[in-house]
């Protein structure tokens, strides 16, 4: 088995990435790092713990990163995961106790400890991981792959130019994608919006089990917006689509691209921008396609376990 740590921001669709992970055979989970993003740190970790007793893994460490940006704070924005990140429902769920060490001092413990490359798969603002190869670079070699879920390459969701993830911390997006050599699968949203579930295969969901009931509690609202704004009766599970490459490496077909991410302050701010000419060479790998009705089948079947 795999060893993998998810840094999350939990987070409607990073509560079905957790679950993803703590219930699939293929890899270990041996932690959790938290980071502001969808919500503030406080809640997000207070959520992650919270998830992971109620899917039966409180034995996973969580420990909470940053709270902020590295260099420069985004305007406050409030999302579709409500004000403490599920819905108004976070209060439902089992209260845990964080794990002493900070975000970064957990990542570096765990890849130390490690017997094999560890996966991390993170699914929220970049700035934990960023800290992380900045203040333990010679760890490096004990990461197998990132596969991060963020950017948007034809525009974004948080503005018309970038995705809410790399918009969060663009100088720490810049860090990880473009100047560590590290590597990196970059699971972005134009892939993930094509992954998006109908509210019938949520129901089907709920049914399922009593994890697939647990996950489903926290989608109303969030339906309600994708309704409202799209018209759409369904939702995206942007973050439980890196988690599945993570456990399924090779189940989203990639291209390799030279990425940058805009960190000037104008309209582009936190764009990905992939170089997709013909010769263009290196860069990361950028996840383009997939099985959608297989992804969404092993979704089902996993989370409905
Ligand atoms: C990303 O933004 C967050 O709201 C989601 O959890 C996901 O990680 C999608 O743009
Ligand atoms: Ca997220």
């Amino acid at each position: 088995t795999t060893p993998l740590i998810v840094d999350t921001d939990p987070g409607i669709d990073d509560a079905f990435a957790l679950a993803l992970a703590a219930h699939s055979p293929e890899v270990d989970l041996i932690g959790v790092t938290t980071v502001f993003g969808n919500v503030s740190l406080e809640h997000t970790t207070r959520n992650a713990l919270g998830l992971l007793a109620a899917l039966g893994r409180p034995d996973v460490p969580v420990a909470a990163g940053a709270a902020r940006p590295l260099v420069h704070p985004q305007p406050h924005v409030s999302r579709a995961h409500g004000d403490d990140g599920l819905s108004g429902l976070a209060h439902t769920l089992p209260v845990g106790t964080a794990d002493p060490r900070d975000a970064v001092t957990l990542l570096r413990d765990l890849l130390l400890a490690a017997e094999r490359p560890v996966t991390i798969v993170p699914i929220g603002p970049l700035t934990n991981i960023a800290l992380l190869l900045a203040a333990h670079p010679g760890l490096k070699e004990k990461i197998d792959r990132l596969v991060v879920m963020g950017g948007g390459l034809a525009g974004g969701n948080i503005t018309a130019a970038a995705e809410f993830n790399l918009w969060s911390d663009p100088e720490a997006a810049r860090r990880v994608l473009v100047d560590e050599d590290v590597p990196v699968t970059l699971v972005p949203m134009d892939l993930t919006q094509r992954c998006a579930v109908t509210a019938q295969w949520l129901d089907l969901l709920s049914a399922s089990s009593p994890t697939g009931a647990l996950l489903t509690s926290f989608t109303p609202a969030y339906l309600a917006t994708y309704r409202r704004f799209l018209g759409w009766d369904g939702m995206v599970l942007h973050d439980a689509v890196a988690v599945a490459e993570a456990i399924r490496p090779g189940l989203l077909t990639t291209a390799r691209h030279p990425v940058e991410v805009d960190c000037a302050h104008g309209p582009g701010r936190g764009a990905l921008i992939a170089d997709r000419r013909l010769e263009a060479q290196g860069g990361i790998d950028v996840a383009v396609d997939t099985d959608l009705d297989g992804l969404r089948a092993f979704l089902l079947e996993r989370l409905g376990h």
